[in-house]
């Protein structure tokens, strides 16, 4: 049988976690065959939440489920811990400042780097979910300046997968026959949803979508701004923020980096940039990756249009003001 590998969740009291747990306690995340030993990780405000949360899946009884860690303590979390799920994060509320969000999670993303430089399991994989993502992973980047920049990503996976389902839904096919659509950028309104080397399978071979749509008008205009604000149109119908989507995407994010993603495949992962395409190298930026040993690799070579162009560099102009913002919070 396989060992149990260890799972952190942070802010596992809390919408996503809620609906994350679960899943990686069927195996959704790691296998079928995998068995896990989930480590949940809150503040005091909501330990007893997190109490509850445990007892849930105690009752649950998952076969895959090999032991529960339910603390306030961070250490304690991070302990041994093969991956490491990012969800806590505190909310931006109405009419706070956004220096004042990114001061508080800068200190947040600083102090729980340090706790799983020094007692994760070596090679442990960082997923950052809690916003802004791609800042709060670069704050944990820096450090934890002995876990390698590569195993430090954010979730733009999300987005991804939006991108998936609205064009599925616009040509009305299954979105499993729908691939290699790209998330370029920062996980929030800048970000570029990229269509240009989509394809769909059909019943006379893959089809470029662009082909497909025959609507270029909605593509560079509808298609974009619906995925760029997928969020927020969620806020207003569920008056909460997606969570079952959040959870569903993170699964999909790790299972592809530690299983490998499918041959003629590629997903999207806010990863530190090495400067392809021209991206500012030293931000966590979303790209397209192919994956495979556990390893992510962006993929090279695309063409990038004039039009693309400038999203590429608008989203990454935005991320650059946010590492210049969560460095002012450092002094
Ligand atoms: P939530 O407010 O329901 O849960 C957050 C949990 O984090 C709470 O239980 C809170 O007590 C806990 N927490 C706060 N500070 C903490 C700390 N220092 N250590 C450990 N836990 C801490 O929020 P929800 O809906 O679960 O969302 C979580 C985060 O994920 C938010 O930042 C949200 O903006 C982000 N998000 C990101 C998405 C993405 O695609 N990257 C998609 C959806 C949400």
């Amino acid at each position: 049988a396989k060992e149990p590998v260890r799972v952190l969740v942070t802010g596992a009291a809390g919408q996503i976690g809620y609906a994350l747990v679960p899943m990686i306690a069927r195996g959704v995340m790691l296998g079928a065959d995998q068995p896990v030993i989930l480590h949940m990780l809150d503040i005091p405000p909501a330990a007893e939440a997190l109490n509850g949360v445990k007892m849930e899946l105690v009752d649950a009884a998952f076969p895959l489920l090999k032991g529960v860690v339910a603390t306030t303590d961070v250490v304690e979390a991070c302990t041994g811990v093969n991956i490491a799920v990012m969800v806590g994060g505190f909310p931006r509320k109405e009419g706070m400042e956004r220096k004042d969000v990114m001061s508080k999670n800068v200190s947040i993303y600083k102090s729980q780097a340090s706790a799983l430089e020094q007692h994760a399991a070596p090679n442990c994989k960082v997923l950052v979910v809690a916003n802004p993502a791609n800042t709060n992973a670069l704050i944990l980047k820096e450090f934890a300046p002995s876990i390698p920049a590569n195993n430090i990503t954010c979730l733009t996976r999300l987005d991804h997968n939006r991108a998936l389902g609205q064009i599925s839904e616009r040509l009305n096919v299954q979105v499993c026959d729908v691939k290699n659509v790209i998330i370029w950028g920062n996980h929030s309104s800048t970000q570029y949803p990229d269509v240009n080397h989509a394809t769909v399978k059909t019943p006379s071979g893959e089809k470029p979508v662009r082909e497909l749509v025959k609507d270029d008008a909605w593509l560079n205009g509808e298609f974009i701004t619906t995925v760029q604000q997928r969020g927020a149109a969620i806020i207003k119908a569920r008056k909460l923020s997606s969570a079952l989507s959040a959870a569903s995407a993170a699964c999909d994010h790790i299972r592809d980096w530690v299983l490998g993603t499918p041959e003629g495949t590629w997903v999207s992962m806010g990863v530190y940039s090495d400067g392809s395409y021209n991206v500012p190298a030293g931000l966590i930026y979303s790209f397209p990756v192919t994956c495979k040993n556990g390893e992510w690799k962006i993929v090279q070579g695309l063409s990038i249009d004039e039009f693309s162009r400038k999203k590429l560099d608008l989203t990454g102009e935005e991320l650059s003001e946010e590492k210049a913002l969560a460095y002012s919070c450092l002094t």
